[in-house]
This record gives C-alpha cells, sequence and structure tokens, in this order.
C-alpha cells in the first residue's frame, strides 16, 4: 500500500483530499453505528463523484456496499475513498473488499486502517491481491481516527472513550444545598445534551441522581428533529436507545424508576459479582464487579462495558460525587460543560466532589477544545491531557 501526503499529489489527483474529507464527514455525521465505527465511502469516476454511502447502524449496509449501491454500474473501474480500511470478514454482513472486488473497483484510497484484528490490514490485502491498488491519505488519518475515539480505544485499551456531560452555574455549583438541580441550565443546552446521548453507547449515572431527579437519560427523538445541526446521514438514523447504566453499590434503584420504565436496555453496576443477572425488570440486569473505597470500582465498570457490551463511547451524566470519582479515578477523557449564566451561591453543591489535592502541580489539567454558546449558556468542551490518568 502507498502512503501519499497531500502535498505529494500530482494533478492528476489533486481532488483526492476533497473526496476523502466528503467521506469522513459523512462517517462524522452518523450519530452512532456501535458497537460499528462510523464509516463514509464516495465512489469517483473521471474526476465525478458516482456514489456515495455511509455505515448508518449495526447489521445494516457497510459504507462501502451503501456507495456502491449508490453508484450501479459506475461502480466499474472507479476510485473509492473509504474513511476506514474496508472489512475484509463476514460479520452481520459480507466482507467489503469482496464487494469492492466483484464491482470492478479500480482503486481504493483509505484514510486509516482498521486495527480490529479481524481487519488489520487484511482488508487491504484482499484488494491488493485482486489488483486493485491501494493507497493511504496519511495527512487523514488522526482526522479519521477522531470520528471512532471510542471504536479505537476499546480495540487498543479495552475501555470505552469517556466524555462526561456538567452543568453548572457560573460560580460553579451544580445543585442547591437541598438537591436541587433540575434545570440550572436552558432548554437549548438540554436538547444539545440530546445529541450527544445519541451518539454514545451507553449513558452512566449514580444512583443519588435517579433517587434524587429521576431521570429517564434516553434520547427524544422530538429533540433532536429541533436541533438544527442535525446532519444527513443523521436525519434518518436514530434507531436506539443508548443502555442506560447505573453505579449503585447497595441495589437501592427502584423498579419504578422512568429509567427503567422507559424503553431500553439498563445495566445495574453493583460491587457484589454474586447479584449478577435479572432484577426488578426484564430489561434490567445486574452486573457485579469489583469494589473500591467509593462503592463500585469504576475501571472495572468501563472495562466491562467496554467487552461485555462493546461500548464504543460512553457519557457521563451523574451528580458530583460520581462525576468526581470518575474524575478522580483518572479515567474521564473528555469534559462537556454547560455554564449557565446565574449564580447559585456557596450553599449550594460543588461541580466535583473531588478532595485531597494539595498543590497547583497535582491540578488535574483539560485543553479547551471548542467553546460555544448553545440558547442562553455557554458550553465548553475540554479533553484531558495525555498524561491524566497514568501513574
Ligand atoms: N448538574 C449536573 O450536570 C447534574 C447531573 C446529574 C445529577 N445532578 C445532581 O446531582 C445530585 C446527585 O449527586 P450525588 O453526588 O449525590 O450522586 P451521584 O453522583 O449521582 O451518585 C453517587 C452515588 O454513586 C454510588 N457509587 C457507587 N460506586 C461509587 C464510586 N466508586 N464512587 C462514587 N460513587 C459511587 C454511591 O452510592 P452507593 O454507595 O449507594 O452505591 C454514591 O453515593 C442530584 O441533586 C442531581 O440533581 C447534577
Amino acid at each position: 500500500m502507498k502512503s501519499l501526503s497531500n502535498s505529494k499529489l500530482d494533478a492528476t489527483i489533486i481532488d483526492w483530499p476533497v473526496h476523502m474529507q466528503r467521506a469522513i464527514d459523512l462517517a462524522e455525521s452518523v450519530w452512532t453505528a456501535t458497537p460499528n465505527p462510523r464509516v463514509g465511502c464516495v465512489l469517483t469516476k473521471d474526476g465525478e463523484v458516482v456514489g456515495e454511502g455511509w455505515h448508518s447502524a449495526a447489521g445494516q449496509a457497510h459504507a462501502e456496499i451503501a456507495a456502491l449501491h449508490h453508484a450501479g454500474e459506475k461502480a466499474n473501474a472507479a476510485t473509492a475513498f473509504v474513511s476506514l480500511e474496508p472489512c475484509a470478514h463476514t460479520g452481520r454482513t459480507g466482507p467489503c473488499s469482496e464487494a469492492l472486488i466483484h464491482a470492478g473497483v479500480a482503486r481504493v484510497v483509505i484514510a486509516t486502517l482498521d486495527t480490529n484484528p479481524q481487519v488489520a490490514g487484511k482488508g487491504v490485502l484482499q484488494l491488493e491481491q485482486a489488483g486493485i491498488e491501494v493507497c493511504h491519505l496519511a495527512d487523514f488519518d488522526q482526522q479519521a481516527r477522531a470520528v471512532n475515539p471510542g471504536y479505537f480505544k476499546r480495540l487498543e485499551q479495552g475501555l470505552p472513550y469517556v466524555r462526561m456531560k456538567l452543568a453548572m452555574s457560573l460560580d460553579g455549583r451544580t445543585a442547591l444545598a437541598n438537591g436541587e438541580s433540575k434545570w440550572i441550565t436552558s432548554a437549548a443546552a438540554r436538547s444539545d445534551v440530546q445529541r450527544l446521548r445519541a451518539s454514545v453507547s451507553a449513558v452512566i449515572t449514580g444512583i443519588n441522581t435517579v433517587l434524587t431527579d429521576d431521570p429517564s437519560l434516553n434520547v427524544r427523538r422530538e429533540d433532536l428533529v429541533e436541533n438544527s445541526e442535525v446532519l444527513e446521514a443523521n436525519s434518518g438514523g436514530l434507531n436506539r436507545q443508548p443502555l442506560r447504566v447505573v453505579v449503585d453499590s447497595q441495589l437501592r434503584t427502584p423498579g419504578t424508576a422512568r429509567i427503567v420504565t422507559c424503553d431500553g436496555e439498563v445495566k445495574i453496576y453493583t460491587k457484589d459479582a454474586k447479584r449478577t443477572g435479572k432484577n426488578i425488570a426484564s430489561n434490567v440486569e445486574i452486573v457485579g464487579v469489583a469494589s473500591s473505597a467509593g462503592g463500585v470500582n469504576l475501571r472495572s465498570v468501563l472495562e466491562s462495558l467496554a467487552s461485555d457490551f462493546a461500548c464504543n463511547e460512553v457519557m457521563i451524566e451523574a451528580g458530583s460525587t460520581l462525576s468526581g470519582a470518575f474524575i478522580a479515578a483518572g479515567l474521564v477523557d473528555e469534559l462537556v460543560v454547560y455554564i449557565a449564566p446565574k449564580i447559585l451561591g456557596s450553599d449550594a453543591r460543588p461541580l466535583l466532589e473531588l478532595a485531597g489535592l494539595q498543590s497547583l502541580a497535582h491540578s488535574i489539567e483539560f485543553t479547551i477544545g471548542d467553546v460555544r454558546q448553545v440558547g442562553d449558556d455557554i458550553r465548553v468542551t475540554l479533553k484531558a491531557k495525555r498524561d491524566y490518568g497514568k501513574e
């Protein structure tokens, strides 16, 4: 496989970055294809786009198959731009490498290799053995991986990508002293959170949030449709609820809780491994893992979500106790913080229960990725610095 950088493309292939960018944009516009990666594909012939496709959900056509279907006979002798190496194995659908060979595609350009051991270079090998030229557009590698942070992290580290949503007042408070916290932020911010939920495999909360707020933590379609950022692949693609996860050492989740009674599967993580099994309702499974000082061992929860339930990306929407514990354990990759322009005062509860930091040298650092206004609030997206979480 030839690896090319954008600056080395000759005049005949100078438009390759445009087509690869489009393939990545198509991948990015999928909410989630969990447990599969988001993938986009563009087919071109004589400089014209003849087919486009994306993988919208597990069990549905892969991006290459959708694009081949779109192109029909024009796929013969076309160039395929794919945001991820084509698969070479039969899962719920057949191998994409074979379909591309069968359609007579002349060349395949990929943005990054798939580290899934079932693929890992085998897709490229099969295409090359069939006489198809395969090129890697190296400048798109990081961007293509960033479309699927959880897929790659699960395969490479056995953990999902962990995003934490926090909503706070200007003075960094999340709930009044009596626990009241509903609607600190605006309706627009809450609708924006729906978009985040639609993109993850699982939403994680703590038992106290379930007992205090009784949230559903599901995705409500009407809120998404109201959101102007809905893209083409997304517009019809929401066909699942994220797994709802409660961290609950004493098994106090009531059978009447909204999180249990609304659609979708619920996993309750407890610290007693013997309690594993069905409980309180048919959609609820208890999963026992190791314990730790604060209750349930949070790393074990994430490892189980990755290995037992193939979760790629998860979002924590919990109170200050569980959120603080996840951060203290070095398990968070990204924060999405909504800041409401109001002050709750020093009696109100802090953003995180996170005691024991003795000096600035021990502060936990993040880098700002994005800042924007959402309704009346500000949304800040931050990435954990690389050394966070490493001993
Ligand atoms: N502003 C926001 O973004 C936001 C979001 C969600 C909730 N809230 C508010 O937060 C408040 C609830 O917060 P909270 O801090 O009391 O509860 P929480 O963080 O939702 O849940 C904490 C509980 O999780 C359980 N847990 C099990 N293992 C744990 C571990 N390793 N580390 C830490 N906790 C563990 C513990 O109960 P067991 O020992 O019984 O297992 C613990 O008391 C509510 O008022 C809610 O409205 C705000």
